[in-house]
C-alpha cells in the first residue's frame, strides 16, 4: 500500500547488493512511495551483485562509488542532482564492512590496517558523504540522511569485533554532523539501530544465527525485518519526522530495553552447566 509519502522527493541509496540487503528493501519501498533516486555501490558490488535488476525494478540510475573516496562521492552526488533534476531530500547510508570480521581475526589480535579500513568504510564514510553533500549544497532544507547502526555500539557482542567501535563512531558522527548540518541548512541526520537481519553483512558476523535467535527470543515484538526497517526509513525520510535529528533510534522490537524474557527463562535457552561459569 502506498501513501505517496515521498512524492516529489529525490535521493541517493547506498548499499543495495542483493535482494537481502536492507538498502534493497528501502529502494523498493521508496519507489512505491513515489520517490526518485539513484543507486550506488562499489564497482566490485556492481559486478558481483544484483543492483542492475533493482535499478530496472525502480527506474533508477546506478552510479558506482567507493564510499571512502571523496572524489567518487563528489561525482556521485553532483551526477545524482543532475540526473534527478534538483537537490536531494534524502540519503540512505547503508554501508558496513570489517576485514577483521571477514577474515576471522580475533578481537584481541586485530590487524590494525584492517581496523582502519573498518572505521573508514563503516563510519568515517558517513562524515565524507555529509561533508561532500554540504560542500555541494546538495540537500534541501529538512532533507533527511539516515544511516544504519547496531546495538553493538553500546553493548558487547562477542563476535561483532571492531564493528562495535565503527558503530560507536558512526553514531557519534550522527550527533556531531547532525548539529552542524542542522544549524547550517536544517538538514537532519539520524541512525537507525536495527535488529539482526539476514543479509550478506549480517551473516558475515560469526555466530550470526545465535545472535538472531537470541534477539528474537528477547524482543517482545520479535526481530525487525529488513522490510520493516524500510518502512521505518520512509517515515524518517518523510516530512512527518521533520524535527527529528541527531538521534540513534532503536528499531529492534524492544530488544534494547530488555534484561531477560519469559522465552529465555523458559523453553529457548537451557545452559547445561557444562561451561566455566560455575
Ligand atoms: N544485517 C544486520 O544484522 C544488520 C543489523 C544492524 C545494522 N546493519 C547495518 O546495515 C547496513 C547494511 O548492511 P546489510 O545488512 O544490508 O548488508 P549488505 O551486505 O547487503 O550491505 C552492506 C553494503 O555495504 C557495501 N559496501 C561495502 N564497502 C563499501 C564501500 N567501500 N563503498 C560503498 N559501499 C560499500 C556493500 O557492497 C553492501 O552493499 C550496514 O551498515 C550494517 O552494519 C545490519
Amino acid at each position: 500500500m502506498s501513501f505517496n509519502l515521498l512524492k516529489n522527493k529525490r535521493g541517493i541509496i547506498f548499499g543495495a547488493l542483493d535482494e537481502n540487503s536492507i538498502a534493497w528493501q528501502v529502494a523498493l519501498k521508496a519507489h512505491e512511495e513515489k520517490a526518485s533516486f539513484t543507486l550506488t555501490n562499489t564497482d566490485l558490488a556492481l559486478r558481483k551483485g544484483d543492483i542492475f535488476r533493482l535499478a530496472e525494478l525502480t527506474g533508477s540510475k546506478v552510479i558506482a562509488a567507493d564510499v571512502t573516496s571523496p572524489d567518487d562521492l563528489e561525482t556521485l552526488i553532483a551526477d545524482s542532482v543532475k540526473e534527478l533534476g534538483g537537490k536531494l531530500d534524502f540519503i540512505l547510508h547503508s554501508v558496513g564492512m570489517s576485514p577483521n570480521v571477514r577474515k576471522n581475526v580475533h578481537y584481541t589480535e586485530l590487524n590494525y590496517d584492517y581496523f582502519h579500513r573498518t572505521l573508514d568504510i563503516s563510519a568515517m564514510s558517513l562524515h565524507k558523504v555529509l561533508a561532500v553533500a554540504k560542500k555541494l549544497d546538495a540537500i534541501n532544507e529538512y532533507g533527511s540522511v539516515v544511516t544504519l547502526s547496531y546495538i553493538g555500539a553500546q553493548r558487547q557482542f562477542s563476535s561483532y569485533s571492531d564493528m562495535s567501535q565503527a558503530k560507536a563512531m558512526l553514531e557519534s558522527i550522527v550527533r556531531s554532523f547532525g548539529y552542524h548540518y542542522g544549524h547550517y541548512k536544517k538538514v537532519r541526520v539520524n541512525s537507525i539501530s536495527q535488529s539482526p537481519t539476514q543479509t550478506t553483512a549480517g551473516k558475515g558476523v560469526g555466530g550470526f544465527d545465535s545472535f538472531y535467535a537470541y534477539s528474537r527470543c528477547m524482543s517482545p515484538l520479535g526481530n525487525a525485518t529488513s522490510e520493516e526497517c524500510a518502512e521505518f526509513c520512509m517515515l524518517m525520510f518523510s516530512d512527518y519526522s521533520r524535527k527529528v535529528t541527531m538521534q540513534n533510534i532503536f528499531h529492534d522490537g524492544g530488544f534494547s530495553n530488555m534484561g531477560i524474557s519469559d522465552e529465555l527463562i523458559g523453553s529457548c535457552f537451557k545452559c547445561s552447566g557444562d561451561c566455566d561459569h560455575k
